[in-house]
């Protein structure tokens, strides 16, 4: 009896220090990854260049003189390319052509050109916030009480419904949702007719016909939401070069890391909404200003929600009062941030309560099994000594 107990707390404890182990390790790798994109930054900042990423590296000296001659000093064949604009500079400066990067800033500098010396000091700027590397999120998401949270979670209807509307009136603008047939919508509490006028609203392209060309046709239960874009490059081109993601599984390819000690207690009280929380906050995240030391090119929006950098290319996409809501819910940023997360978790997950249902059936019946299996063995083992 005692050997028994000893053997199940080792086998716990074993297993307890392989997830801590294996759970902290998941939590390292994001950071090593991200370190590495940042010495890039710092590198390209050194040479003298203040935008943010690689490419914009390259692209900024191209354009103008005095920058060029700065940047020059970090690569060395783009020394020889520069000489030329770095001479011109000293033809009026009278500075020595064969001096490297110094001379030619120095020389940039004579010619009245206050660049060089800005970028001077943002070189050191750059160099002062490598120490610490920024990560994101810049913040945790927001934690909001899903109606589909916990073991005994289950979905919203009236709230799915609410989502489904804003997605068609808003988000479908940009965002395809590939996956989703319009026969699913039933699950939201909707007759087979109303899917079917619902999905006549859609265009989807068929054939090809007896001739051999396609053709574009009223959509119906079977097919899935057709794409606002053709491809992903159209979709891409339209908006700020990032092609808005597919919603089909969104709510749960974007899972924001917990961090310690959270991961441990997550596992008892079984939270798995971190993509929803992620898509609520992140529809909060335009409201706040851009802190000063954060610099974002043309058509990126500041938002410390977003995943994998400072900002993203979708700007701010919904506002108080923009849908209309026939059930009497509040019209609000909040409830719309809600609904449409709660509905993208449906997009992605639509068997979950099927799973959770099942999930505690099995639980019942291992503790319960358990129990017999206890039972009998201390009535086998009942008239022999140890
Ligand atoms: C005008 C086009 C447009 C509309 C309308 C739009 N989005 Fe986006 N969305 C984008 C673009 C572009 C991106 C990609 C941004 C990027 O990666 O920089 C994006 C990305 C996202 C992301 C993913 C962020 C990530 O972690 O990668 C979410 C979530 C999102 N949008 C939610 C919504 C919701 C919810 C709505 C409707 C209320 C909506 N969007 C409406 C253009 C749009």
């Amino acid at each position: 009896m005692n050997n028994l107990l000893k053997g199940l707390v080792g086998v716990g404890l074993g297993l307890g220090v392989a997830t801590v182990v294996f759970a902290q390790d998941q939590t390292e790798q994001p950071a090593a990854t991200e370190q590495a994109a940042p010495a890039d930054e710092t590198a390209g900042e050194d040479t003298g260049a203040a935008s943010d990423t690689a490419a914009q590296d390259e692209t900024a000296p191209a354009t103008s003189e005095g920058e060029d001659a700065t940047a020059a000093g970090g690569e060395g064949e783009a020394v020889a390319d520069d000489e030329g604009d770095a001479a011109a500079a000293d033809a009026e400066a009278d500075a020595d052509t064969s001096v490297p990067e110094d001379g030619a800033a120095s020389a940039a500098d004579e010619e009245g050109e206050q660049d060089a010396t800005a970028e001077g000091e943002e070189e050191h700027e750059g160099e002062g916030e490598a120490s610490h590397t920024q990560h994101y999120p810049i913040k945790k998401p927001m934690h909001v009480d899903w109606s589909f949270a916990g073991p005994f979670g289950h979905y919203d209807i009236g709230q799915l419904q609410r989502g489904l509307k804003i997605y068609k009136e808003v988000c479908s603008a940009c965002h395809s949702m590939k996956r989703v047939a319009f026969r699913d919508l039933e699950e939201l509490g909707y007759s087979e007719a109303q899917v079917k006028t619902f999905a006549a609203d859609y265009e989807v392209e068929d054939g090809p016909n007896a001739d051999g060309d396609m053709f574009t046709r009223p959509a119906t239960g079977s097919d899935r939401f057709p794409s606002p874009f053709p491809n992903e490059e159209a979709a891409a081109a339209a908006n700020n070069g990032a092609a808005p993601p597919d919603f089909s599984l969104l709510a749960k390819a974007r899972a924001v890391e917990r961090g310690f000690p959270h991961f441990i207690f997550d596992i008892f009280t079984g939270y798995a909404e971190n993509g929803p929380d992620y898509i609520y906050s992140l529809l909060h995240g335009y409201d706040e200003e851009t802190p000063e030391h954060i610099e974002l090119p043309d058509g990126v929006n500041y938002n410390p929600y977003f995943i994998s950098a400072a900002g993203l290319a979708m700007a701010k996409p919904i506002f108080e009062g923009m849908v209309d809501y026939d059930d009497g819910s509040p019209q609000t940023l909040d409830q719309y941030s809600k609904d449409i997360a709660a509905f993208m978790m449906w997009a992605a997950e639509p068997k979950l309560e099927q799973r959770k249902k099942i999930g505690l059936r099995v639980m019942l019946f291992l503790v319960l099994f358990g129990a017999l299996l206890w039972l009998t063995k201390r009535k086998v083992w009942h008239s022999v000594k140890h």
